[in-house]
C-alpha cells in the first residue's frame, strides 16, 4: 500500500519531518508535583488506515477547558509519531505556530470554550520493534499496547491515566491482510470501501468500534489480521448473555479450551466473591506470540502473550494450566478494578495491580488448593521482593519517582502490592473487606483515583481506626519483626514481646513503625489449637473470639509501635506458638525464642497449614546456613540429616548472608539434596512407583497436579545421585510420558548430570517439539537455568540456534531470565557470566529497551558479593552506563544500580 495512505486522509501543510524536532532530555518525575490537567477530554474519535510501512492515524477529540476564564497551553505526548496536520474547530493551525519536539506537541491560543482538536499523524508499525504503541507481530497481525506510556507512540494525546474519554475507532484495512479488525466496546459499523482506483486501495474494508465507557488511553487497544476465534456465551446472574471470544492464528483455536473454561470461572467468582459483573455483551482476548509482559487488561479487548493463553496436555504442564487460569482471572478482573475505576497517575500502579494480584491469588486459590497457592506466593515474594527491597532500586509500593514508569512494574508494586491488601482483609475480616470494596465503587465508579482513596473507603466502610497502616504505601523495605516469648506458669500467662525495625533503603533513611497484622495460634502439647480466650494489650484487656462469635483459635496482635508487649492470659500450659499464621505480613520474622524442637512440632500438627511448611523451611534455611562456614572452609558436610523435602533456593539463602557467596550456597545445596537422595532412596523409588498414573489421560485437578508433582520431585532427587539405576528410570518416564508434565519434569532430572544422556535427551526433545513455540521456549529455560559447569558457552552457542531470536521477548525471556538466578553460572568467578549479560543486554536495548531494563536489573545488586565479583560487576554496569545512545530505561536501572 505504501505511500498511498495518504489518499485517505486530508494533508495540511508539510509534515515536519521527526529528526528536525528538538531533542528533550529524559526527566525524573515526582509524585509529589502532581497537577491535573488544564483540559478534559471528553470524546475522541480515531480513525486507523493501517499498513506496515506508514499507518496514518487521524484523532479528533472534543476538548473542554477546566476553566472558562483562561487558556494555557495544550501540551501533547508524542513519541516516533510524525505530525500531519492539526486542526481547531476545523480550521488548519500552521505548523509554524505549534511547539513540536521529541517528545511533546504543545498548542498554544486555545478557546476558552469547548472545542474540537483534529490531529493528523503517521507511524511505522514494521519498524517498531519495541512492541508498545503499534506495532507489526512477527505472526503478521496488527496490536497495540499502551499501558503505561504507549498510546503517545500512536498520536498526541495528554496520555495520563486521569484524562478519561469515551472512544469511537474506525479501522480501515487491506481485507485479506486484515480479516479481523478489533477494538474496545461494541462493534456498530463495518463493511467493504469503495475500492480506491488510484494506489492500490482495492480490497479495503473497515470497521467501528464503540466504547461506552470512559476510559484513560492506555486501555485503548486495536488489533488486526488474521485471526480465528473460539466463540463460547456466559449469562451474567442479571441474565444478560455475554459473547466471549480467544482470537488466535487458526491452528491455535485448539489449545484455547483452558483459557475459555478459565474465563467463565472467573466471570462467574467475581460475581460470586464481590457482586461484580462483567459490564459490556461482547469480551474479547487476542494472544500473540510478541509481547513485553504476560497480559494486559484494555476495555473488553484483553491482549495475551500466547504463552498465557494456549495450552493441551501434550505441550502444557500443570504448572501452565494453573498460571493460565491465575493471569485470565487477573486480567478480566481488570474489568473493575483498574478499568472502571482506575489510577489517578502512574504512582498509584498498585491501587489496580496489588488489589488485582491479591484478587487472582483469592481466585486460585478458591480454584485449587489454598495453602499450597499461598506457600507458592509467599516464596515468590520473599525470593524476588524481598530482595528488590534490599537493593539499590527498592521503592515503596507506591513510588515517589521515577525515570522510565516502565521500570515499575516490579514484584514490590504488584506482590508486595496484593500483601497490602490481603492485611486489609487480615484486620477487617472477609465481611468488612467486601464492605470497604462495596464503598470503594459506590465512591469511584468511573473515577481515577489515589490509594488513599482506597484506604478511606475500607476505613470508612468499618468505622475501622488503621492508624499508620498507610506507611507501608509510602515506606521501602522489608520490616523485621522480632518476637520472643515467656510462660508464666504461675500466672498461667503467655507475654509476646515484638520489636519491628525496617531498614534503610535508598532515599529513605529514617523509618516510621508501620500497623504490622501479626496471626498467632497457640499449640497445646498434643498439638491441638489451644483457645485463646483474654489478650492484655498495652492499656487494655480483650476477649477474643473469633469472626463468627466462637472461640478464638488465632489471634490478630496489632503491633504498630516499635516495641510492643503482649499477653495472653488463662493458658493451663506452655504453649508452643505458630506466629505470622498464613503469612499474615510481608515482613522477616526473627523469633530467637522458638527452638528446633518447636519448629519439628508445628511441622508436624500446626492446623495452620502454610506454617507447616513454613517450620520446615525455617529448619532447612537453619541447617544449611550453618553448614555454609564449613563449606567455605572446605570441611566435611556429612553430618547433615535429612530433614526436609523441597529446599529453600539458592538466592533466598545468598540473601540471607552478609557477603553472598555463590559457590558455598552452591555446594551446600547440592550436597543437601544428594543426602537426602541418598539416605531416602528407597522412599524416593517407592514414591516414582506408586505415584504413576494409570490413566493416559490428562486430568488437571488437584489430585492429579498433587500426585504429579510428589512423583516428579522424588525423581528430581533421585537424578541427583548420578547413578545408572536412577538415570534409566528417568530414562524410562521420560519415554512413557503421556503428557509434558512428565516428559518435561523427567527431561529436568535427566538435565542435571552433564554428559551424553543428558545431551542426547536435549536433542531428543528438540527434534520432537521444535514446531511448538511455546515448548521449545521451555527448553530453552532448562538450559539457561543449568548449573553445570561453565555453562556460558552453552549460552553463547544457543544464542545462534535456530530457536532463538532477540526480538521476541518470550525467547529472551526464556533463554537469558533463568540464567541470572544460577549461582555458580551467572556468578561465575571468572566474571564471564556478567560479560554475557552486559553484551547481551546492550544489543537488545537497541530494539527493546524495556525488556534489557528487565535483564539488567540483576546486576543491580552487585555490592551484596565478595571484592573479585563486585568489581567484575560494576565493570559491566560501567560500560553499560557509559555507551552511546542508551534507552532511558536501561539508565535508570545502571546508573540507580551505580549510585
Ligand atoms: N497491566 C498488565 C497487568 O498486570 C501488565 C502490563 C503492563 C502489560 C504494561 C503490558 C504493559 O495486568
Ligand atoms: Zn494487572
Amino acid at each position: 500500500a505504501g505511500s498511498s495512505q495518504f489518499s485517505t486522509v486530508s494533508v495540511g501543510a508539510s509534515p515536519v519531518a521527526e529528526e528536525m524536532a528538538v531533542k528533550e532530555a529524559p526527566k525524573e518525575i515526582f509524585l509529589k508535583d502532581y497537577k491535573p490537567t488544564g483540559y478534559h477530554f471528553d470524546t475522541v474519535e480515531l480513525k486507523f488506515v493501517l499498513s506496515e510501512k506508514k499507518t496514518t492515524v487521524v484523532s479528533k477529540i472534543r476538548v473542554l477547558p477546566r476553566n472558562s476564564s483562561e487558556s494555557p497551553p495544550l501540551v501533547l505526548d508524542g513519541r516516533d509519531v510524525k505530525l500531519l496536520f492539526v486542526k481547531i474547530n476545523g480550521e488548519e493551525r500552521k505548523l509554524e505556530e505549534v511547539e513540536l519536539t521529541s517528545r511533546h506537541l504543545t498548542l498554544k491560543s486555545l478557546p476558552v470554550q469547548p472545542f474540537d482538536l483534529e490531529i493528523g499523524s503517521e507511524i511505522h508499525p514494521e519498524t517498531n520493534l519495541s512492541l508498545e504503541g503499534l506495532y507489526k507481530s512477527s505472526s503478521g497481525m496488527f496490536c497495540t499496547q499502551c499501558e503505561a506510556e504507549g498510546f503517545r507512540k500512536i498520536t498526541f494525546y495528554q496520555d495520563r491515566p486521569d484524562v478519561m474519554a469515551k472512544f469511537t475507532t474506525r479501522i480501515e484495512a487491506d481485507k485479506a491482510q486484515c480479516p479481523v479488525l478489533l477494538s474496545n466496546g461494541n462493534l456498530i459499523d463495518s463493511g467493504d470501501l469503495e475500492s480506491l482506483t488510484c494506489c492500490g486501495q482495492n480490497g479495503f474494508h473497515y470497521a467501528v468500534w464503540e466504547d461506552p465507557f470512559k476510559k484513560p488511553c492506555y486501555l485503548f487497544a486495536l488489533v488486526a489480521g488474521q485471526l480465528t476465534s473460539r466463540d463460547d456465551t456466559f449469562k451474567t446472574r442479571s441474565g444478560r448473555d455475554v459473547q466471549l471470544r480467544i482470537w488466535t492464528p487458526a491452528q491455535d483455536v485448539p489449545k484455547t479450551e483452558h483459557a475459555m473454561h478459565a474465563l467463565k470461572l472467573s466471570m462467574k467468582w467475581d460475581e460470586d466473591v464481590y457482586g461484580l459483573e462483567y459490564d459490556l455483551d461482547l469480551f474479547n482476548i487476542v494472544a500473540v506470540p510478541d509481547f513485553d509482559m504476560g497480559a494486559m487488561e484494555n476495555k473488553s479487548l484483553n491482549i495475551f502473550n500466547s504463552k498465557l493463553v494456549l495450552a493441551s496436555a501434550e505441550t502444557a504442564t500443570d504448572v501452565d494450566y494453573a498460571t493460565i487460569l491465575g493471569v485470565i482471572g487477573h486480567e478480566y478482573f481488570h474489568n473493575w478494578t483498574g478499568n472502571r475505576v482506575t489510577c489517578r497517575d502512574w504512582f498509584q500502579l498498585s491501587l489496580k495491580e496489588g488489589l488485582t494480584v491479591f484478587r487472582d491469588q483469592e481466585f486460585s486459590s478458591d480454584m485449587g488448593s489454598r495453602p499450597v497457592k499461598r506457600i507458592g506466593d509467599v516464596a515468590l515474594l520473599r525470593t524476588a521482593q524481598f530482595s528488590e527491597d534490599a537493593g539499590p532500586m527498592a521503592h515503596p509500593v507506591r513510588p515517589h519517582s521515577y525515570i522510565k514508569m516502565d521500570n515499575f512494574y516490579t514484584v514490590t508494586v504488584y506482590k508486595k502490592g496484593a500483601e497490602v491488601v490481603r492485611m486489609y482483609q487480615t484486620l477487617l475480616g472477609k465481611d468488612g473487606f467486601r464492605k470497604g470494596m462495596d464503598l470503594y465503587f459506590e465512591r469511584h465508579d468511573g473515577q481515577a483515583v489515589t490509594c488513599e482513596d482506597f484506604f478511606a473507603a475500607m476505613r470508612d466502610a468499618n468505622s475501622a481506626n488503621l492508624s499508620v497502616f498507610l506507611r507501608w504505601y509510602s515506606q521501602a523495605g522489608t520490616p523485621i519483626l522480632t518476637v520472643s516469648t515467656a510462660y508464666d506458669a504461675a500466672a498461667r500467662s503467655y507475654t509476646v514481646k515484638c520489636k519491628q525495625e525496617i531498614p534503610s533503603t535508598p532515599g529513605q533513611p529514617v523509618k516510621e513503625p508501620t500497623l504490622i497484622p501479626l496471626a498467632v495460634g497457640l499449640l497445646n502439647s498434643k498439638g491441638e489449637d489451644m483457645v485463646l480466650t483474654e489478650l492484655f494489650d498495652g492499656g487494655s484487656l480483650k476477649s477474643l473470639k473469633d469472626t463468627a462469635g466462637g472461640p478464638a483459635k488465632t489471634a490478630v496482635l496489632l503491633v504498630d509501635k516499635e516495641e510492643q508487649e503482649f499477653t495472653f492470659l488463662n493458658l493451663p500450659e506452655k504453649p508452643v506458638p505458630s506466629f505470622l499464621r498464613n503469612f499474615s505480613a510481608p515482613v522477616r520474622l526473627v523469633t530467637p525464642t522458638v527452638t528446633d524442637d518447636d519448629l519439628l512440632f508445628l511441622l508436624a500438627h500446626d492446623s495452620d497449614e502454610f506454617n507447616r511448611w513454613e517450620a520446615g523451611q525455617t529448619m532447612g534455611r537453619k541447617l544449611m546456613l550453618d553448614l555454609i562456614p564449613k563449606a567455605q572452609r572446605n570441611e566435611q558436610l556429612a553430618e547433615f540429616v535429612a530433614k526436609a523435602l523441597t529446599l529453600p533456593g539458592e538466592s533466598e539463602l545468598m540473601d540471607l548472608m552478609e557477603v553472598a557467596d555463590p559457590d558455598a550456597v552452591h555446594t551446600v545445596r547440592k550436597f543437601v539434596i544428594r543426602e537426602l537422595a541418598s539416605k531416602l532412596k528407597q522412599d524416593f523409588l517407592k514414591t516414582v512407583t506408586e505415584n504413576r498414573s494409570s490413566d493416559p489421560h490428562y486430568t488437571f485437578d488437584h489430585k492429579n497436579k498433587a500426585r504429579r508433582s510428589l512423583k516428579n520431585l522424588a525423581l528430581g532427587y533421585l537424578c541427583s545421585l548420578d547413578e545408572a539405576d536412577t538415570t534409566e528410570l528417568a530414562l524410562k518416564e521420560y519415554k512413557s510420558a503421556t503428557n509434558m508434565t512428565d516428559q518435561f519434569a523427567a527431561l529436568s532430572s535427566l538435565c542435571q548430570n552433564p554428559g551424553d544422556v543428558r545431551d542426547e535427551a536435549l536433542a531428543n526433545f528438540y527434534e520432537q517439539w521444535k514446531d511448538e513455540t511455546l515448548v521449545v521456549n521451555e527448553w530453552l529455560v532448562l538450559q539457561s537455568m543449568s548449573d553445570i559447569p561453565g555453562n556460558v558457552k552453552n549460552m553463547r552457542r544457543l544464542l545462534d540456534h535456530p530457536s532463538f531470536d532477540m526480538k521476541n521477548p518470550n525467547k529472551v525471556y526464556s533463554l537469558i531470565g533463568p540464567f541470572r538466578r544460577t549461582a555458580v553460572n551467572f556468578h561465575a568467578k571468572d566474571g564471564s557470566g556478567y560479560e554475557f549479560l552486559a553484551e547481551v543486554t546492550l544489543q537488545l536495548d537497541k530494539m527493546n529497551p524495556q525488556v534489557a531494563s528487565r535483564m539488567i536489573s540483576s546486576l543491580s545488586r552487585w555490592k551484596r558479593f565478595d571484592e573479585g565479583r563486585q568489581s567484575l560487576a560494576k565493570a559491566q554496569l560501567e560500560r553499560i552506563a557509559k555507551t552511546d545512545g542508551l534507552s532511558e530505561n536501561v539508565f535508570e536501572i545502571a546508573s540507580k544500580s551505580l549510585a
